[in-house]
């Protein structure tokens, strides 16, 4: 079973990621845990460069760039762990290019769904949860978070506006409230793909 994580910077993906795979492991599962861009030796090194702030790169090749991430994670890492029955818990995937690159780039919805699916070979996440209501970014920008409020705003509404766009796969996440409050929402919109 694969799961996504998404949102907007700062909103809590990475300690829920964990929680859930923890909560899914305690349960007997076997959970594969990994994020986007990154989780691979080529990924590490593509996202050092898409989030280097000293790097300049036009808007499709930072699309490129997070696609090829992408497929090396799905090849190496993704595909052979739902092949044998894992559950795969990813911090950020398909949906992060959609709304990054093809809604707040604008470089369209249609041109980076095709690109990202080339890219997994038609792997996509069975549920995807995107956290949302909270912003607490950081103090020290990375190349993403420097794109300035307009972009994130973009980036905010452009994760709802694919939540309507595809309510089965992609559910929305209340970010506000404790860890735990969060948590149990988290779990509540998996519950009917449990085992
Ligand atoms: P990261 O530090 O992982 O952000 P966060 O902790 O908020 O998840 O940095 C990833 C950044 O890259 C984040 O700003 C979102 C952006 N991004 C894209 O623009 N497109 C993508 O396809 C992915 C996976 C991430």
């Amino acid at each position: 079973m694969f799961v996504s994580l998404e949102g907007p910077d700062g909103v809590g993906k990475t300690t829920q990621a964990a929680l859930l795979a923890e909560r899914l492991r305690a349960t007997g599962l076997e959970v594969v845990q990994c994020r986007e861009p990154g989780g691979t030796g080529l990924g590490e090194r593509v996202r050092a460069v898409l989030l280097d702030p000293e790097a300049t790169m036009g808007d499709r090749a930072e699309a490129l760039l997070f696609a090829a991430a992408r497929a090396e994670l799905t090849e190496a890492v993704i595909a052979p762990a739902l092949a044998r029955g894992a559950w795969v818990v990813c911090d950020r995937f398909i949906d992060s290019s959609l709304v990054y690159q093809g809604l707040a780039r604008g470089l369209g919805l249609e041109s980076i769904r095709a690109v990202s699916l080339f890219a997994t070979g038609g792997v996509l996440p069975a549920r995807t949860l995107v956290l949302h209501g909270v912003d607490r970014r950081d103090d020290e920008p990375d190349r993403m978070e420097a794109a300035g409020a307009d972009f994130h705003a973009r980036v905010a509404e452009g994760f709802l506006e694919l939540a309507a766009l595809e309510p089965d796969r992609v559910r929305l996440i209340d970010a506000r409230g404790s860890v735990d409050e969060v948590a149990a929402r988290i779990e509540q919109a998996l519950e009917d793909l449990r085992p």
